[in-house]
């Protein structure tokens, strides 16, 4: 296949996203955010506002949560980036995250959820067994208008129980 056209300024960057490894040439003022959904087509990652402040671009890169409309591609050139496309095993098993969004009714209209999940994953393996106020702080980040977040944090104690081994049970209301 041909080179994909580019001008003398782009830049090219290597990325190596859910596994796979890209190379490409951008323009230098491409957000993360619209490399992943435009030129990859990875549009689990939504743009929720453009500013920062919702949290539904959340993606993981190298270990770190990170807003990916806050970040110019250039800038993660080399890293390895996870999206919601790699949370599920290559069978389709969903992750513990998934499972427990699923299980726990975590999502409404479901625009912010891959961005949450995300966040969520980065959390745990932060703090693999956080209390109900780390999980809420630690999401504070992203914002849902529609759940209330009660579902939110119930799905994030379900994944944390399934990936400790044990199991979730909700606490008494
Ligand atoms: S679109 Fe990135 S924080 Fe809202
Ligand atoms: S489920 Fe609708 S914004 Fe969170």
């Amino acid at each position: 296949m041909a080179d994909p056209v580019h001008t003398i300024d782009d830049v090219a960057v290597t990325l190596t996203i859910n596994g796979t490894r890209y190379k490409r040439f951008v323009e230098p003022r491409m957000l993360l955010i619209h490399f992943l959904r435009e030129e990859l087509n990875l549009t689990g990652p939504h743009i929720g506002c453009d500013t920062s402040h919702c949290g539904a671009c959340t993606v993981e890169i190298d270990g770190i949560s990170v807003k990916s409309c806050t970040m110019f591609t250039v800038q993660a050139d080399g890293a390895s980036i996870t999206t919601i496309e790699g949370m599920a095993g290559a069978d389709g098993t969903l992750s513990a995250l998934q499972e427990g969004f699923r299980q726990m009714h975590g999502l409404q209209c479901g625009f912010c959820t891959p961005g949450m999940i995300m966040r969520a994953h980065v959390l745990l393996k932060e703090n693999p067994n956080p209390t109900e106020e780390e999980i809420r702080f630690g999401i504070a980040g992203n914002l849902c208008r529609c759940t209330g977040y009660q579902n939110i944090v119930k799905a994030i104690q379900y994944a944390a129980a399934k990936i400790n081994g044990e199991t979730f049970v909700e606490a008494a209301q």
